[in-house]
């Protein structure tokens, strides 16, 4: 199979790198801004397991930076050879902030702990988010980075900041508050309403892409792997296809849901499901009479038009959808084969898979070793894609997330396949 790749941090130039970095961390202490505004001076949230603790949190993308860039004394990072080095035999011990390794090394203090420490305030955050981003390009002017194995840590790190910016967005959806501008990239997304399906032939394939300059861990496999046919939607299921399920008395029929969903549903989904207002709202498909739905979403209600990718779905609810139309999630690779082809748009919502998080057969683990290993353990499933809320540079179809099926505070979606 031919493999194309689209452009992003991966591949960049230093240029484009220190671009990025710089409008990363802009975006970054902006959204600092934000919640403090909103959170008031110590930005203290609620303990629930799918936020963080934002001063934590802020704090933690600085000292990932510091971590493996400023203290990391042997910054270079090579795949094939690198495997056994002690990283931590490597890593000076000044921190700008003091027991910093205590602190925000989030292997080391887990979630629940993170609400009983004593953090810095937010203008020692502020500042040391600003200190952190002038360290970072003086590293980099000082001893530029010439070799993909030079640019793994500078690039592993800002992808960390991205995928925090993400998450930032998803905290101010969960506990209802706006991030400028940020809405609108989702209702400007040009929806592909029809249910349109491609056919894809047999073929062999190879899920990884050796052509980027970096790879995050789990993405390495040295195997072929036989695709057998099948078709897949070429866009996600919107929202008027996902309510057409929802409302109809199906929704409630264990025949769609699998065990695990069937749980889900008598337990959470009457709290939890982002449509759960909908369903006691509209007792059938054919009772909305206009071509949206008014449902609540950051700060407020918006109308959201049906033609919309359906999104906050947990992985359940995407499970008994495909099930109920007589199809099942794509796989991860299917999604892989299909995103190569022109009719194929993703890049609106994260689209669940019908695959668990699983190391590939070779898979050996990078540097920062809990970024993958710790979550194969058969609880998380794969999500492909991207979402209006990622970082442009950061979109990939290699990109393998992650998330447990609960989850539907991410900007989640999805779409059907079927073997041919
Ligand atoms: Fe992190």
């Amino acid at each position: 199979m031919m493999s194309i790749a689209n452009k992003n941090f991966r591949d960049f130039n230093s240029a484009e790198f220190i671009n990025c970095f710089l409008k990363t961390r802009r975006e970054t202490i902006q959204m600092l801004k934000t919640f403090q505004n909103v959170l008031g001076s110590e930005l203290r949230v609620p303990n629930l397991p799918e936020l963080n603790l934002p001063i934590w949190e802020f704090c933690h993308v600085g000292w990932f930076y510091e971590r493996w860039i400023s203290r990391n004394e042997r910054r270079v990072f090579d795949r094939e050879c690198d495997s056994a080095v002690d990283w931590n035999a490597f890593c000076a011990e000044n921190t700008y902030f003091e027991r910093a390794d205590t602190l925000f090394d989030s292997s080391q203090i887990h979630h629940d702990a993170r609400w009983k420490c004593t953090l810095p305030t937010y203008q020692q955050t502020l500042n040391y988010l600003e200190s952190t981003s002038e360290d970072i390009v003086r590293e980099f002017e000082t001893k530029p980075p010439q070799t993909k194995q030079d640019f793994y840590f500078f690039k592993l790190s800002l992808a960390h900041e991205m995928m925090h910016l993400e998450a930032f967005k998803m905290t101010a959806q969960r506990l209802k508050f706006e991030i400028p501008g940020l809405k609108q990239k989702f209702f400007n997304y040009d929806s592909k309403s029809e249910k349109n399906f491609l056919p894809f032939s047999e073929q062999i394939i190879s899920p990884f892409y050796e052509g980027y300059e970096f790879h995050f861990d789990n993405e390495i496999h040295n195997q072929a792997v036989t695709i057998k046919p099948f078709k897949i939607q070429a866009s996600c299921v919107t929202l008027g296809d996902f309510l057409e399920f929802l409302l109809s008395d199906d929704f409630l029929d264990p025949r769609f849901w699998s065990i695990k969903g069937q749980k889900w549903l008598a337990v959470n989904f009457h709290k939890n499901s982002f449509y759960k207002d909908l369903k006691k709202k509209f007792l059938a498909f054919k009772n909305i009479k206009q071509d949206f739905v008014e449902i609540s979403w950051f700060a407020n209600k918006e109308k959201m038009a049906l033609n919309l990718p359906a999104l906050h779905i947990s992985y359940f609810e995407a499970e008994a959808y495909a099930k109920w139309f007589g199809m099942r999630l794509p796989t991860e690779f299917e999604w892989l084969v299909a995103s190569h082809s022109k009719s194929f748009y993703w890049g609106s919502v994260w689209e669940w898979t019908a695959d668990s998080f699983y190391a590939f057969p070779t898979f050996v683990p990078h540097p920062y070793k809990d970024y993958s290993k710790p979550w194969f353990d058969g609880n998380h499933m794969i999500l492909k894609g991207a979402s209006f809320a990622s970082c442009e540079d950061f979109r990939n179809i290699h990109f393998r997330n992650f998330y447990t099926p609960n989850r539907n505070d991410i900007f989640s979606g999805f779409r059907i396949a079927c073997s041919l």
